[in-house]
């Protein structure tokens, strides 16, 4: 067994294992890019039809349809279960409990309904259950009689700087047969909460009564994990469903209706963006189409929640948005531009960790860069190696009826450290303060295939000040922690 010391032999091969995890990432900045050479299958991107099991209208009448949780506070020990009801409104309670099918509680939420062009929706409801416990596994049900329908799920640990916990991330997901081949494979991953960056149901590319049904259709087809489990929701540019041909010009509309969101619990006027701590994270979620340049609603409450971040409490610091900011695809690029021009001297200054973005239906990665000194009428216009900028992804690959964007700019810019024309998903594996296991994983052929993966070191905890800082347990921790292959000696 080896023994550490607070300083020297032993802070010296930590500081030799960091700097070797680095090297084996990829992450640092001089490693050439890659542009991955594998090609998938051709599989279809079609829409799953109606009457598919997939789609299951559940059994009962007036049974519960579509249900899935959220995040209901800042903190998460409260959670938001929302549900469907087709043909009458029924009760919009939730009974709950630690012991399956014994619900000691009850909490009351609220019913409404909404019309696009001529579809009308079945009842929505929406229920908060608070005052939950930490890291504690609860059952609940929604329902009456024999249509009454049972779910579960598991609360996260206490907000620690070192607190475990484990992501997926997933975008542009639609409803094909790709998208039941990425959310099978993430629930294979063990994530225990999704970070959902924008492009939900695809319904805007169907006219008159079927945008709904197809909303519907969506709701029913992630219940298999999102009942079980917070999906934390950003919007993307389909959710904002401008269809003024059938009189439909409100944005955002049906998202508003149907996936709530915890925003006034950080001090948000609006539901599309807000922040949430869970574990050891603290998430931001921004509105790619909202307003967010300087003075308006969404920029002032970003300047606060940053002040906010505690990274004594939560080390990781997260940013979702839907329009990527770094971004080598012909499909979308530079349509992260404007908001890069406004909010990247903040990622920078607040150290944030890593940036989560959908929109192009392809998968990549940057290195640590920035461009903050790009200067309009000046010649600094590059991106350069920046060690206190967040690593950018893009996983835009959640499978949707647009199919794939393949066709990347060559040659692949410095900025960009792996990218791949393939449907996946993410996971973020968060092992303590500072250290998490990045990984995307392909859909390939029914298998999950893990395709780029590193180690992420936390922007905060990882300068060498705070390093020393930590204790001697500690370093034991993060050690034991690693994986047995990148423990052996360097
Ligand atoms: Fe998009």
């Amino acid at each position: 067994m080896i023994m550490w010391k607070d300083t020297g032999m032993g802070s010296m091969l930590f500081q030799l294992l960091l700097v070797s995890f680095v090297f084996l990432s990829f992450v640092d900045n001089g490693s050439a890019g890659v542009t991955s050479k594998f090609v998938r299958q051709e599989w279809p991107s079609d829409d799953i039809p109606l009457d598919n099991e997939a789609f299951a209208v559940p059994k009962g009448q007036n049974a519960p349809q579509q249900v899935h949780i959220t995040q209901g506070d800042y903190d998460g020990n409260a959670i938001i279960v929302s549900w469907v009801t087709p043909d009458e409104p029924g009760p919009s309670q939730v009974r709950y409990g630690t012991s399956e099918k014994k619900y000691d509680f009850t909490a009351e939420g609220t019913v409404k309904n909404y019309t696009f062009y001529n579809y009308n929706s079945g009842y929505i409801h929406e229920c908060l259950v608070d005052g939950l416990e930490y890291d504690t596994k609860y059952y609940y049900e929604v329902g009456v009689g024999d249509s009454a329908r049972a779910f579960s799920f598991q609360t996260p640990p206490k907000i620690h700087p070192d607190a475990p916990y484990k992501f997926g991330i997933i975008g542009d997901l639609g409803q094909t047969y790709n998208s039941r081949s990425t959310i099978e494979h993430y629930m294979e991953s063990g994530g225990q909460a999704v970070l959902f960056v924008g492009d939900l149901s695809y319904s805007d590319r169907y006219q008159y009564h079927d945008v709904g049904v197809r909303w519907d259709t969506w709701g029913r087809f992630i219940e298999r994990s999102a009942a079980y489990q917070p999906w934390i929701w950003t919007a993307g540019n389909h959710e904002i469903e401008y269809m003024p041909y059938m009189g439909e010009v409100i944005p955002f509309k049906s998202y508003l209706q149907r996936y709530p969101t915890p925003y006034a619990a950080s001090k948000s006027s609006n539901p599309l963006w807000y922040s949430i701590r869970r574990a050891s994270a603290h998430i931001i979620v921004l509105s790619s189409y909202s307003p967010f340049v300087k003075y308006t609603p969404q920029w002032r409450w970003l300047a606060e929640e940053f002040k906010r971040v505690d990274r004594e409490k939560t080390p990781w610091l997260i940013v979702l948005m839907h329009a990527p900011i770094y971004n080598s695809n012909e499909a979308h690029f530079m349509e992260g531009e404007s908001m890069r021009t406004v909010f990247e001297s903040w990622f920078i200054q607040h150290k944030v960790d890593v940036v989560y973005a959908g929109h192009v239906h392809a998968y990549e990665r940057s290195y640590r860069v920035s461009n903050i000194h790009y200067n309009v009428s000046g010649g600094d216009r590059y991106p350069v190696p920046d060690k206190s900028a967040p690593v950018y992804i893009t996983v835009g690959d959640g499978g949707n009826q647009e199919g794939l964007a393949s066709r990347f700019q060559d040659p692949q810019p410095e900025y960009s450290a792996f990218r791949e024309a393939s449907y996946g998903h993410s996971t973020l594996e968060i092992k303590n303060r500072t250290h998490a296991f990045y990984h995307w994983n392909r859909n390939d052929d029914g298998k999950r295939v893990a395709t780029d993966s590193f180690m992420l070191h936390n922007q905060y905890w990882g300068s060498s000040r705070r390093r020393r800082k930590l204790n001697k347990n500690h370093v034991h921790t993060v050690l034991a922690s690693m994986p047995h292959r990148l423990r052996r000696p360097l």
